[in-house]
């Protein structure tokens, strides 16, 4: 249920203030009036007045006075200065103080309503603003797997089909291609999803204690073992393992989890009660399993086990469609973890990204772009700003080389500033084209009042 809004009211009019409390009152607001502006600024806080409505001329403290104290408490209020006509430059200096407008007594109801229906319009988009705002960090803080690349999105489908059922999953990949990601994404889309998703990395866990990382212990089972302790497989009871790295694990504890896999059944290390535990098992490896079970070191039966369903994430390199798209992402999630406003990639810098190989995939990108926007010193990231070896693939001859972007030349001599300012000057040109023209439209997509977006035009000479 929505708040009923409230107005504030001050006049040291009484024949005022029992007018507008009637007609605002039947705008459905709920009004409170007061005669002078200190009584105006101590109720403030606790009121939170969508609307504050105050004469210019009263007793105790002005109502400039009780302007500048109020905005003092609250940057945003939205205050309506009443005067008589004599005091209208004062009015003028108000709205440069932070007033939202000034009506002139005596003024019609209907004007005035026009300028409280002008306020609680701009309260509302800017609700809608702090909401859209809290959705998209949101988005950004939640690891979603994003894509744009036709093979990709066949994975995805995939994923979501295999979520529901229960079989085991080798997730299998080069580094840093979301293999992680791909197995929280079939937790997160299965039945088990309210139930936890336990993790376990087995090559980095010691060899001597991986088995009881998966099985848990008996008290006194080994030197160091002096409780107790659950194991990795019934935390994750009406869940989901995930054990990564699964290619590192020794032939014994191989043999182990087949029989887990199979049977369902497993021990604690130095215990002999036979478990049970209602897990849904995916492991994941960078390793060619096949190759390690030719070489002997992977047990063939346990592959075939792993492999029923098998999904193979996409290399960054035959996906380059995603590049732009994850570069995008990670530049507004850093920038918002840094509390920075990043514009965007200069093309230059978007060239280099485009043309790199990634052999850390789509991790070595993210690394990038968070170094980027450390070393960034405007909104915009250029080549300078990006690892060297980033930018020295860019370098290398042989292949096609494009064009650096028309619109934006080299940059040789130019300061920061001036490139910054070109950056600038293009960004708004293409969305004034994108609007048609409309300046309105053109001023919300780039996130600037029209004022300022009419000052840039201006400056930039772009008609
Ligand atoms: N499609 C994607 N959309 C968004 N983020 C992604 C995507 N793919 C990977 N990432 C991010 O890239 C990073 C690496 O992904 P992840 O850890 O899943 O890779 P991995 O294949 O498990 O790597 P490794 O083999 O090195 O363990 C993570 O931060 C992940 O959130
Ligand atoms: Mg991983």
């Amino acid at each position: 249920m929505t708040q009923p809004l409230h107005a504030l009211v001050a006049d040291d009019e009484e024949a005022i203030r029992e007018m507008l409390a009637a007609v605002l009152t039947k705008q459905g607001l709920h009004v409170t009036c007061v005669a002078d502006g200190k009584a105006a600024v101590d109720l403030y806080p606790t009121l939170r007045p969508a609307v504050v409505l105050m004469d210019i001329r009263m007793p105790v403290m002005t109502g400039l006075e009780a302007l500048s104290e109020i905005r003092k408490i609250d940057r945003s209020a939205s205050i309506i200065l009443m005067t008589a006509y004599a005091a209208v430059e004062t009015a003028v200096q108000a709205i440069k103080d932070g007033a939202f407008d000034y009506i002139i007594k005596p003024f019609d109801i209907s004007e005035l309503l026009l300028l409280v229906d002008r306020v609680l319009q701009m309260r509302q988009m800017q609700d809608d603003i702090a909401v859209l705002h809290r959705k998209l960090s949101e988005s950004y803080r939640y690891d979603r797997l994003l894509t744009n690349s036709p093979k990709m999105m066949e994975l995805c489908q995939t994923i979501a089909k295999v979520a529901r059922s229960n079989a085991t999953v080798l997730v299998t990949g080069e580094s840093g291609t979301g293999k992680e990601l791909v197995a929280t994404a079939i937790h997160n889309n299965s039945a088990r999803a309210a139930g936890p998703l336990v993790k376990v990395n087995c090559a980095a866990v010691p060899e001597g204690l991986l088995e009881s990382e998966f099985f848990g212990h008996e008290k006194g089972a080994f030197t160091g073992a002096a409780t107790r302790r659950q194991g990795r497989f019934e935390q994750a009871c009406q869940g989901t393992l995930f054990l990564d790295e699964i290619g590192d694990i020794s032939p014994s504890l191989q043999v182990k989890l087949l029989r887990v896999l199979q049977e369902r059944e497993f021990e604690r290390v130095g215990g002999n009660e036979v478990l049970r535990s209602d897990v849904r098992v995916i492991v994941a490896t960078n390793r060619n399993l096949e190759e390690l079970v030719r070489q002997g070191t992977f047990r063939q039966d346990l592959y075939f086990r792993l492999n029923v369903v098998t999904l193979r994430t996409i290399p960054l390199r035959e996906r380059p469609e995603d590049i732009r798209l994850l570069a995008e992402h990670f530049l507004q999630r850093f920038a918002a973890e840094n509390q920075m406003d990043a514009v965007g990639f200069d093309n230059r810098a978007l060239d280099c990204l485009l043309r790199h190989s990634w052999p850390g995939n789509v991790r070595e990108l993210s690394n990038a772009v968070e170094r980027a926007v450390i070393m960034s010193t405007g909104r915009v990231i250029f080549p300078e700003d990006l690892p060297e070896q980033v930018t020295r693939t860019a370098e290398e001859p042989g292949e096609e080389v494009a064009e650096p972007a028309a619109t934006l030349p080299p940059g040789e001599g130019q300061t920061l500033r001036e490139r910054i300012s070109q950056y600038e000057a293009q960004v708004i040109a293409e969305c004034l084209q994108r609007n048609g023209g409309n300046r309105m439209r053109t001023a919300q997509d780039l996130g600037i009042s029209r004022r300022s977006l009419l000052y840039k035009l201006q400056e930039y000479a772009i008609a």
